[in-house]
């Protein structure tokens, strides 16, 4: 199944199905970008729009994209606020943004299926302002060593959505390559989670 079309299949459930993933992401994205202020920003992958109303406390003007009809339908649903634009796009494509646009990149839960990171890093250095920077948060790959990824259930089934391993040291590259320097790195256990393996890595990059 393509993963828009996994994504517009899981959208109804998205936010209420028990996900320590998405919670904890939530929590360490409001941590980290919480009370700063910027004019725009530009959120890759919105799905649900469940990060989309902290940028739209953060911007006063925010581009949401995402190419999951579905997930955008319950996102546009819960955010009506003239300062919240969504579009429909692939992210492997072109983005529909003029060069230098926007001072705040965030994207969240995305890369692991998106294969080629490069062009992520490229696109993002392209749109955004001098000294604007990236924030990333990914599922962390040592879980994905483990064999998690994006899984959702429907009647007792569990389908796993296309998913690809980033290694920390391909992250770093592929920013290093574009332009971009690591600001901050941090890794995030759930209060629920074991204290080894930590289940989420967040990267601040700066152009
Ligand atoms: C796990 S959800 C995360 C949604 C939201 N960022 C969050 O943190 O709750 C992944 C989202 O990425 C979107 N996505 C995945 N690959 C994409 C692509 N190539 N272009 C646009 N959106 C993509 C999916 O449609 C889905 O809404």
């Amino acid at each position: 199944m393509h993963i828009s079309q996994a994504y517009t299949q899981w959208a109804a459930t998205y936010d209420t199905d028990r996900n320590l993933t998405r919670d904890l992401d939530a929590t360490m994205t409001r941590g980290v970008l919480g009370g700063r202020k910027v004019a725009t920003a530009l959120e890759l992958g919105c799905g649900t729009g469940k990060n989309t109303a902290l940028l739209a406390e953060i911007a006063q003007q925010v581009y949401a994209l995402d190419f999951s009809e579905g997930m955008m339908a319950q996102a546009r649903a819960k955010i009506n606020k003239a300062q919240v634009a969504f579009a429909l796009a692939d992210l492997t494509q072109p983005w529909p943004c003029a060069t230098g646009c926007v001072e705040l990149v965030v994207c969240n839960l995305v890369l692991e299926h998106i294969r080629d990171l490069d062009f992520i890093f490229a696109e993002a250095w392209h749109v955004l302002t001098e000294g604007g920077q990236f924030y990333l948060s990914e599922l962390h790959p040592f879980k994905q060593y483990q064999g998690k990824q994006a899984v959702f259930e429907r009647g007792g089934e569990q389908t796993p959505i296309a998913a690809f391993v980033h290694h920390i040291s391909d992250f770093v590259a592929a920013a290093q390559g574009a332009g971009f320097t690591l600001t901050k790195l941090g890794e995030w256990w759930h209060d629920e989670d074991p204290p080894d393996t930590p289940r989420l890595v967040t990267f601040l990059f700066t152009k």
